[in-house]
């Protein structure tokens, strides 16, 4: 038995996963602007609704590296969220989670848990129920562990971009990244790789932002990860068109490791302007 099944019983079989400080900092990121956003939200008459969409859910629990404890991970966050959300979505692709989620959130009556990929199910099953004439608002996770399997798509982030309803926060997986394709040389990364990163970030064009070509042919990398944060924030602004994209926040592992950049974008000022505060704040943590 793990130590953690002693806190969760009925956690016992769950595939949970273990994470770092920096996980538990991003749970606390999206706690405090979900709190923030119900609570501006809930004072507009015209508001019909608020819709929390946790599209890489995760099992809903966590178990801390740090303290050896259980962790509620982003799911459970938002059903704690005062004012409350009316309705919660949360999707995974993999049927373990989706078990974990429905022990863990399935009685409550807001929650509706989808298993599939998350590119699929926005654009299928939770997009259409967020137009602007719906006069819901939503706030949308998308955090995977990388761009492997089924990545998250450009397509998808313009899709949820163009609704012009949703906040969304993105784990822009850097570690993952560097590692295996933005190499010193191109040439080393797989073809799988590449393309995996260009379908996540709809377009080639970091190739030439990253690389030139030197004496020999050979693409040496001349980017760093300030180069491809700042071009991908600009991205989400210009091509997808939020309105409102701050820097993102670098996590950082225990050894100043970087391993992701958390974007956040938006249609709306006040969002950005929330988002600065709770960025500025744990900027000092990282
Ligand atoms: C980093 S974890 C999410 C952690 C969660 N946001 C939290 O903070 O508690 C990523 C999750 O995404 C799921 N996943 C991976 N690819 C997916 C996809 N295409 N659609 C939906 N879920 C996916 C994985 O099964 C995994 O549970």
């Amino acid at each position: 038995m793990r130590e953690m099944d002693n806190q969760y019983p009925e956690l016992a079989n769950a595939k949970l996963d273990e994470i770092g400080i920096w996980s538990e900092i991003k749970i606390a990121i999206l706690r405090e602007y979900a709190c923030a956003f119900t609570r501006i939200l809930k004072t507009k008459a015209w508001c019909r609704g608020c819709c929390y969409v946790d599209a890489f859910a995760g099992a809903g629990m966590h178990f801390s590296k740090t303290t050896r404890e259980m962790v509620p991970g982003s799911p459970l966050n938002a059903l704690l969220v005062e004012p409350r959300f009316d309705r919660i979505v949360l999707i995974d692709i993999d049927a373990e989670k989706v078990e974990s989620l429905k022990t863990l959130c399935g009685n409550d009556k807001r929650v509706e848990i989808l298993p599939g990929d998350c590119n699929e199910v926005l654009y299928d099953k939770v997009a259409p129920s967020l137009t602007y004439s719906s006069y819901w608002r939503g706030l949308c996770v998308l955090d995977p562990y990388g761009i492997h399997g089924k990545p998250l798509r450009w397509q998808t982030i313009k899709h949820l971009a163009d609704l012009r309803t949703v906040d969304i926060f993105i784990n822009f997986p850097l570690m993952d990244i560097n590692r295996n394709t933005l190499r010193k040389d191109l040439a080393n990364a797989d073809d799988a790789d590449v393309a995996a990163f260009s379908e996540f970030c709809g377009t080639e064009d970091w190739k030439d932002l990253m690389y030139q070509p030197d004496l020999f042919g050979e693409m040496g990398k001349i980017g760093n990860n300030r180069t491809i944060a700042e071009w991908f924030r600009n991205r989400l602004e210009t091509v997808a068109g939020f309105k409102f994209v701050p820097e993102p926040i670098l996590m950082q592992n225990s050894k100043g490791g970087p391993l992701y950049f958390l974007y956040f974008a938006s249609h709306q000022s006040v969002a950005q302007k929330v988002v600065l505060d709770i960025f500025k704040k744990y900027r000092k943590m990282m």
